[in-house]
């Protein structure tokens, strides 16, 4: 029997359909090419058994299962039936496999579904149906993808307020490395991508696969080397006991997984889930934003704000948000969370004065808002203490003085429902800051735990609040990153990527979390001269070097900036500006820079590319290593010249004084002379073809 195929952007997917069982997953890498057909799954054939798409032990498969439950009493472990594979795919364009299977005894049916879209990443989703009588409890139901015996590295990332996707490295061994995250949200610390490859990959080189879960709740990632020698990456959501139990005929559905793999390093791995997302969800131009946050925190005097907002029109900004502190009982952090009124006394006419002002000066109005959460210390809670996602008798423990509201619950759904709809409609809102400030301890939803009921309400809300306004934006925010994956992008249009705006620590976090997320939807703000979080110091240049390649913010008092620093910031709003056609849509590109002290990164069209060099330490070495600039067309003729000021260097190259013209293979073979940079600071560099 001839296998199917998906592939597209050379990677394959092979399904092995012989037997009465759910399809073997054969290959998943690289493009076979003309070796597709009929001949090769005699060739693929091994001692090893392939795994099939939801692993079991009736598929003599001995790790961990991709199905867990039970039966009280009844119990059959599971032996799936294919019933029906629908297919529908065109080589070299990717496709879907839709497989429907059954076990009669188990009382069960299945639904695997698998996509691979044009850019060459798989998605896959699998659902369970309860087809007995008696209720089934589903433990755990995960998607995963097999990789070979080479991925013997494995590649993943934790984190915590404020340092976000801090990676970690470790020999893919026999056994398990689960990264499970259970707060209610998607965490600091949640992985974003796990990834295997050969040892020692990196950006540019080495094969990779790697696997993402779409889930904004508790979720599990994990890579699994088996005995017999298989080995997967799977992902899922993670699901507590009893917290989905399925009546006759209902049905449970995992978030989206996500796989990629790349034979030319991260990079390539990264570009399909930048990809996916463009064409999934393409954004208008990104406005350069003035969130107020660390400009003014509580205090909301009309009159700094409106000097604020003068302020960063006249730097060429775009948009301006108002963070935090709005509404009724919002004086500082321990109160008001909830009631989601504009506050009266603070401001008197509402939001009008400021909001009218705003659109004067050509900018876009934006708000902040925490929908899902309550302060003890409001109206809101004080009516409705029975509104908690946990026992109003025994409240969960507070974080940041605050609990989460049940959103499950239909009347507090219809209630933040009524007022974002509200607000967004009274002062034609262009934007929300959706933020989620806590992890969520002891969640309880109509006695059982709560976080699929809780994450399934807040995409229904988000996804409700946009049907009725087409045109808003809304940024997820969780306490910075903590709630960035691709379940909340699919229905955002961007992620606050930390609370730290040192552009020394952002370095890193933006080169790791942008594995996951395109640059323009990731924000990334100047902060102030002095970092509210680090204390560091840094200068301008380096803090709007950094910023320049996201969605570009400010979120610095420019009341108090200087005459020369608001020039200066507003020449590299100006520069994002004229940069931001590449820097928003085009390839990200990260060098494997053999200096450790500086990094080396991209964006690149085929016409344009912008690149910078980031110095971040002081070199070790006494001459710098060659910018080996990756991603250019080696047959192309690239004009070469230094964007936006000059920075601070002991040694500046010749090519930095004048346009030059070097071929895409001098470039990404031999690679620039490299300016010997001061620590702090950056060259920012673009290209034309010529
Ligand atoms: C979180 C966000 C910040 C800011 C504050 C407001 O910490 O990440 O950007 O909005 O909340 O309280």
């Amino acid at each position: 029997m001839s296998p199917l195929i998906l592939s597209a952007a050379g990677t394959a997917l092979v399904l092995d359909t012989s037997g009465s069982g759910l399809p073997r997953v054969r290959h998943f890498g690289a493009d076979l090419g003309a070796a597709e057909g009929a001949g090769l799954l005699p060739a693929l054939a091994s001692l090893t058994p392939a795994p099939p798409l939801l692993p079991a032990q009736g598929d003599s498969w001995y790790g961990r299962p991709g199905l867990s439950g039970n039966r009280e009493g009844g119990h059959w472990p599971v032996r799936w039936t294919r019933d029906r594979v629908d297919a529908q795919a065109a080589p070299g364009e990717g496709g879907t496999v839709t497989v429907a299977a059954s076990d009669a005894r188990a009382g069960l049916e299945l639904v695997c579904e698998l996509a691979m879209d044009a850019g060459g990443l798989v998605t896959m989703r699998h659902t369970l149906t309860n087809v007995a009588a008696s209720p089934y409890r589903v433990e755990g139901l995960v998607c995963a993808l097999p990789v070979p015996a080479r991925a013997g590295e494995l590649l993943d990332f934790t984190g915590r307020w404020a340092l976000e996707k801090v990676p970690q490295r470790r020999a893919f061994g026999q056994g398990v490395w689960s990264r499970e995250n259970r707060r209610g949200r998607t965490g600091h610390d949640a992985t974003g991508l796990l990834v295997a490859g050969t040892p020692g990959f990196g950006f540019r080189g080495g094969e990779v696969w790697a696997v993402h879960a779409g889930w904004s709740g508790d979720h599990l990632h994990y890579a699994e080397r088996l005995a017999e020698g298989p080995a997967l990456l799977g992902a899922g959501e993670l699901l507590e006991p009893g917290e989905v139990v399925l009546a006759h005929g209902e049905s449970y559905r995992t978030p989206w997984a996500y796989f990629t793999w790349s034979g030319g390093g991260l990079d390539g791995a990264s570009a399909r889930l930048h990809d996916h997302l463009r064409a999934a969800r393409p954004l208008p131009v990104r406005p350069v934003t003035l969130n107020n946050w660390e400009a003014t925190y509580f205090d909301h005097g009309l009159d700094r704000l409106l000097e604020l907002a003068d302020r960063a029109a006249a730097a060429g900004i775009e948009r301006f948000v108002l963070d935090d502190g709005w509404f009724r009982h919002r004086r500082h952090d321990r109160a008001g969370l909830g009631d989601w009124y504009v506050d009266e006394g603070v401001w008197p006419d509402g939001l009008h004065p400021l909001a009218e002002h705003v659109r004067k000066l050509g900018m876009q109005f934006g708000l902040w808002f925490e929908p899902e959460m309550v302060n003890p210390d409001s109206d809101l809670l004080r009516a409705h203490p029975d509104w908690i996602l946990g026992r109003a008798e025994r409240m969960p423990p507070p974080q940041r003085t605050q609990q989460v509201l049940d959103l499950a619950r239909p009347e507090a759904y219809a209630y933040l429902l009524e007022r974002l709809d509200s607000l967004v409609g009274e002062y034609a809102l262009d934007y929300i800051k959706w933020d989620h400030n806590r992890d969520i301890a002891e969640p309880v939803h109509d006695g059982v735990p709560g976080v699929h009921a809780q994450t399934l309400a807040t995409y229904r809300l988000l996804d409700e609040l946009r049907a009725r306004h087409p045109r808003l934006e809304i940024e997820s925010c969780s306490s910075g990153g903590a709630r960035v994956d691709h379940g909340i992008l699919a229905r955002t249009d961007r992620v606050w990527t930390s609370d730290s705006n040192d552009a020394l620590d952002r370095q890193a976090i933006q080169r790791w979390t942008g594995l996951l997320v395109p640059p323009e939807r990731m924000g990334s703000h100047v902060g102030a001269p002095h970092d509210h979080v680090t204390g560091r110091s840094l200068p301008l240049a380096f803090r709007a070097a950094t910023a320049l390649f996201g969605h570009m913010g400010v979120e610095w008092d420019l009341t108090s900036a200087s005459e020369e620093e608001l020039a200066e910031l507003a020449e590299w709003v100006a520069l994002h500006k004229r940069l931001r056609p590449v820097l928003h849509a085009g390839r990200v590109v990260r060098a494997d820079h053999p200096d450790p002290s500086a990094l080396l990164h991209g964006v690149v069209l085929p016409e344009r590319a912008v690149f910078a060099l980031a110095q971040l330490t002081s070199r070790v070495a006494i001459g710098a290593a060659p910018l080996r600039l990756p991603g250019l067309d080696p047959a192309g003729v690239y004009e070469v010249r230094v964007a936006g000021p000059l920075p601070r260097a002991a040694h500046l190259p010749e090519w930095t004084g004048g346009p030059v013209r070097l071929s895409g293979a001098v470039l990404g073979e031999l690679g620039l002379p490299s300016p010997a940079l001061r620590p702090e600071t950056a060259l920012v560099f673009e290209l034309e073809r010529v």
